[in-house]
């Protein structure tokens, strides 16, 4: 906290004398233990793409990802499901996840209950993406767990990459928790949100929020265009200018606490961990255009980038993240939080109110009875976030969706297995009263928009 300190006194040109006020106003920030704005900058600048702490180890044999025999990139057929998400798009093109993508005809659950064979399941989104990535088994697991529950199908544990199935497949037995089961395509404000690195604002595109605007994508390239070398820094900086982007064309922007305040920064935050190749000369990952452009499905040369559709693609000769130091839910706190303090502006819980340029926030205390406070999202201590979220996603879950036998009792098991856990030892505040109708002042917390299955014809 010395930096800190010596930061702020430095900011106000004084010496020695401390006015008291000054006083006050630096325990508030010692008790926060916020670094000053300065400290932060350069914590996010130091940043390796592995993070805050180097990964330091390169092991070509365990990191080398496979691009041929059932792993060779097929672009999906026409019965296949891609969505929003490139990584989980290029783990399906590859194999690492069922090329069907989820639901799929001939193997749809409505067809038959006993085969998990093409679909995509919470085992498959583990073992795939720690092999694709090294991303690890507790993070790939709560996201597939809260896929499955607010999105899939909790009965049979499966989910869609995409949208839901295609249209007469449905059968009945897919209907999940908020209805027709609508894969993550179709989950605004549950698990898409705005502000995404490549893919516009749901209410912008007519509900379309996984097609990738290469307009959008050239602004997160841009940041990189000087040495050819993406980093966290650079694209926390892209996200904050998407931010700003939303609140100014976005009458219906809405950062939910789920979607938008989490999963869309932190997806910035994954390229540059899960997406950088590693050699021995640099253990701790690069990412240059190329392998961002394929990655993404994306040709052409800046600025003029063309999106094949579903195509996104591992690189050939690509070595990922090492198992040893895999991309876990601590990791991805730690580097929001380095974020949300280097960029203030970027930490967002609200939205526009009345037409575009009219942001409001809330805060974290008032929709959790004073239990969590809105800092909390920005401490480097994150276990406080990590206890929010865990009670979040859980108390988002609607009372009494659970008409079918059996349903209710199989979203708890994915609760009690895969989202309490993330909370490990923390002794976590509980929340008495999630207050959820204080986002009922934005219009965009309802938009809700509901298509057809994503699949990508040429
Ligand atoms: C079970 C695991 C995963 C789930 C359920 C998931 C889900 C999603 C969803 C719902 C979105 C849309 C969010 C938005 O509105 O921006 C998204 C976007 C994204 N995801 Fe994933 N994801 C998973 C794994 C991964 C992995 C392993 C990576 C990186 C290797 C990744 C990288 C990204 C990126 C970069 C985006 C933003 C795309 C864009 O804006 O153009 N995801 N993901
Ligand atoms: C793509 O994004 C840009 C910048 O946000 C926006 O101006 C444009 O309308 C979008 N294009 C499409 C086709 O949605
Ligand atoms: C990854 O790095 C290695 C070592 O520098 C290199 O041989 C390989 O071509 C790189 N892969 C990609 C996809 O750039």
């Amino acid at each position: 906290m010395k930096l800190s300190l010596f930061a702020v006194v430095s900011l106000v040109g004084l010496s020695s004398a401390f006015p008291a006020d000054l006083l006050n106003a630096i325990a508030d920030i010692e008790a926060l233990e916020l670094p000053s704005i300065y400290a932060a900058l350069d914590l996010s600048k130091s940043r390796t793409n592995c993070g805050p702490t180097p990964c330091g180890v390169f092991n070509a044999q365990e990191q080398f990802v496979s691009t041929t025999g059932e792993h060779a990139y097929a672009k999906p057929r026409s019965n296949q499901i891609r969505g929003p998400c490139p990584a989980l798009n290029a783990a399906a093109n590859h194999g690492y996840l069922d090329r069907s993508g989820g639901f799929s005809p001939p193997f749809h659950p409505a067809v038959d209950l006993t085969n998990t064979a093409g679909v995509t399941t919470l085992p498959e989104t583990v073992s795939g993406l720690g092999a694709a990535f090294g991303m690890s088994t507790e993070l790939s697991a709560f996201l597939a767990a809260y896929a499955i529950i607010m999105n899939g199908n909790p009965l049979d544990g499966t989910w869609s990459i995409g949208g839901p199935p295609p249209t007469g497949l449905l059968g009945g037995l897919t209907s999940g928790l908020l209805g027709d089961s609508q894969g993550i395509s179709y989950s605004h404000n549950i698990y898409e949100g705005d502000t995404s690195i490549g893919r516009n604002d749901a209410y912008l595109n007519n509900g379309d929020a996984h097609s990738l605007n290469v307009t959008r994508f050239a602004s997160a390239y841009a940041t990189g265009l000087g040495n050819d070398r993406y980093t966290l820094d650079g694209f926390a900086q892209d996200f904050l200018k998407k931010v700003q982007e939303s609140i100014a064309n976005n009458p219906y922007y809405f950062a939910a606490p789920f979607s938008t305040t989490l999963v869309a920064p932190v997806a910035y935050n994954f390229v540059i961990n899960l997406m950088s190749n590693h050699s021995a000369a640099e253990p701790d990952g690069y990412l240059d255009g190329e392998t961002f452009k394929a990655f993404f499905g994306v040709t052409g040369d800046y600025p003029n980038f063309k999106w094949l559709k579903g195509q996104e693609r591992i690189p050939d000769n690509w070595y990922r993240r090492p198992s040893s130091v895999p991309y876990g839910i601590p990791n991805g706190f730690l580097d929001l939080a380095i974020n949300f303090q280097a960029y203030p502006g970027t930490l967002r819980l609200g939205g526009n109110t009345n037409g575009v340029n009219t942001y409001v926030g809330v805060d974290l205390s008032d929709i959790t009875g004073g239990v969590y406070h809105s800092s909390d999202l920005l401490n480097l201590k994150t276990s406080n976030a990590a206890c929010f979220y865990a009670q979040v996603v859980q108390a988002v879950i609607p009372d009494g969706a659970a008409p079918l036998l059996g349903k209710l009792s199989a979203i708890l098991n994915l609760v009690n297995k895969w989202i309490k856990p993330i909370t490990g030892s923390f002794k976590c505040g509980i929340i008495g009263k999630y207050d959820q109708t204080l986002f009922n002042k934005f219009p965009g917390y309802k938009y809700r928009p509901k298509g057809q299955a994503t699949i990508y014809k040429e």
